[in-house]
């Protein structure tokens, strides 16, 4: 059933409608709401009369506001179904809870969580007109209520390893298995290959963005990313062989700041011949993955780079990805060997794609997009990454309290 969405000023036309989007569902709770929206001159707000569950199925195709207030009375477990809805919408989107229970335990989980404020019903008008304010900016929100996407950056230990297949194979199952919306960066200017893993030939989005870093609003990022699933974008460009293109880290560094507010993960696949900006950049991102071969020059720059990586950064996170491009063979580097010359463990291994790797560079299409034994390792890692973020609910208690 369409869920039925009432601008607060009474027109007939809800596309534009992205400032606040309202699910509540009670009348009185639904009322007062609406009146202090058209009273707060917030008349491109919509408020309809849903439950979280049509939330989180409403947002599954359309565009986030900028404030989302939703009601989770009916949900028995409301952590689980707000993972759910911030699945399904931008990170920056702010998102104010209204229940029926006043539960200082959960407000604090829901807090921790990311959201902006846990409501009682009957909606007490102060607090809910300050937690208004601060979602649409008007009061200063604190820094640790604003959510933002994690960053992963994918180097591969030297040139031909892989690095791009896996971050194009990685990025499709978190954006088409697990419904996180992604970007990815293609930081080789000149010759990156992210856009032909997807059969999509390179514009030059990214380097109009980092001509123009002083207006990365969300319209400009739109235009300039190519589209390449339903929540899966790219930005690359093909600039001309032999031209200077030296990227600065400030710059990079704060495209991706603009598109943590709109993304749960930004992917940058790395140069394959990193300069200290870059190293600089790989070194902030919350995950680094280093991808290796079973060859003795890989191994050797794969422990270059996980020292280079983990020095003076205790905060980001360095997996090792050892990538068979080759089939088995005699003479190649056995795991046990990789691991002692590395002094640690391989995090994942993905096997020899055989056809699935052959048509995936000549149709440009990630291989796992169709099963098989590398698609089940990289689902693994995919999955590994994202993590099952299921939250248990708090106290058995609780939940035996709500069915009684
Ligand atoms: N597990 C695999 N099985 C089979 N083929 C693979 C596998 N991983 C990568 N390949 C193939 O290896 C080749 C090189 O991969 P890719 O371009 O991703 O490497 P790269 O590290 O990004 O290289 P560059 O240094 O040029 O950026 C591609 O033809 C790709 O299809
Ligand atoms: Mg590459």
């Amino acid at each position: 059933m369409a869920i039925a969405l009432k601008p607060v000023d009474g027109s007939a036309d809800t596309a534009e409608y992205r400032e606040v989007i309202a699910f509540i569902d009670d009348g009185e709770t639904e009322t007062v709401i609406a009146e202090y929206l058209r009273r707060l001159g917030q008349n491109n707000s919509v408020v309809a009369r849903g439950s979280l569950k049509d939330a989180i199925k409403f947002f599954t195709d359309h565009e986030s506001p900028k404030v989302l207030i939703v009601d989770v009375s009916a949900s028995d477990f409301p952590a689980n179904d707000l993972e759910s809805l911030a699945n399904v919408c931008e990170p920056s989107v702010q998102v104010i809870v209204i229940g029926k229970r006043n539960d200082i335990g959960l407000f604090r989980d829901l807090v921790q969580m990311g959201i902006q404020d846990y409501l009682a019903k009957p909606l007490p008008y102060d607090l809910f007109s300050r937690s208004l304010h601060q979602a649409l900016g008007i009061l200063p929100l604190s820094q640790a209520r604003q959510r933002a996407g994690k960053v992963i950056a994918i180097l591969g230990a030297r040139g031909g390893v892989g690095a791009t297949t896996l971050l194009s194979n990685i990025s499709w199952l978190i954006a088409e298995d697990l419904g996180r919306r992604v970007a990815l960066i293609d930081l080789n200017l000149q010759s990156g290959t992210l856009g032909l893993s997807f059969n999509q030939k390179s514009n030059q989005g990214l380097s109009e963005i980092l001509h123009n870093s002083d207006r990365l609003d969300p319209l400009f990022l739109e235009r300039a990313m190519i589209t390449v699933g339903k929540r899966l974008r790219i930005l690359s460009s093909e600039e001309p062989l032999g031209s200077a293109t030296e990227l600065r880290a400030n710059a990079v560094n704060e495209l991706v700041r603009a598109l943590q507010k709109q993304f749960h993960y930004v992917g940058l696949d790395m140069p394959s011949l990193i300069n200290s900006d870059m190293m600089e950049v790989a070194k902030s991102a919350d995950l680094r993955i280093v991808v290796v071969t079973s060859d003795i020059a890989s191994v050797r720059d794969a422990a270059r780079y996980i020292n280079e990586l983990d020095t003076g950064n205790p905060n980001g996170r360095t997996l090792l990805v050892l990538n068979n491009i080759l089939p088995p063979q005699r003479g190649a580097l056995k795991l046990t060997k990789i691991e002692a010359a590395l002094n640690r463990k391989v995090d994942y291994e993905i096997p020899y794609a055989k056809t699935a790797g052959i048509q995936a560079s000549v149709m440009g299409k990630p291989f796992s997009m169709q099963n098989g034994t590398a698609t089940k390792a990289v689902r693994k890692l995919a999955h590994g990454l994202v993590g099952n973020a299921v939250i248990k609910p708090r106290r058995l208690l609780d939940v035996l309290r709500r069915k009684g």
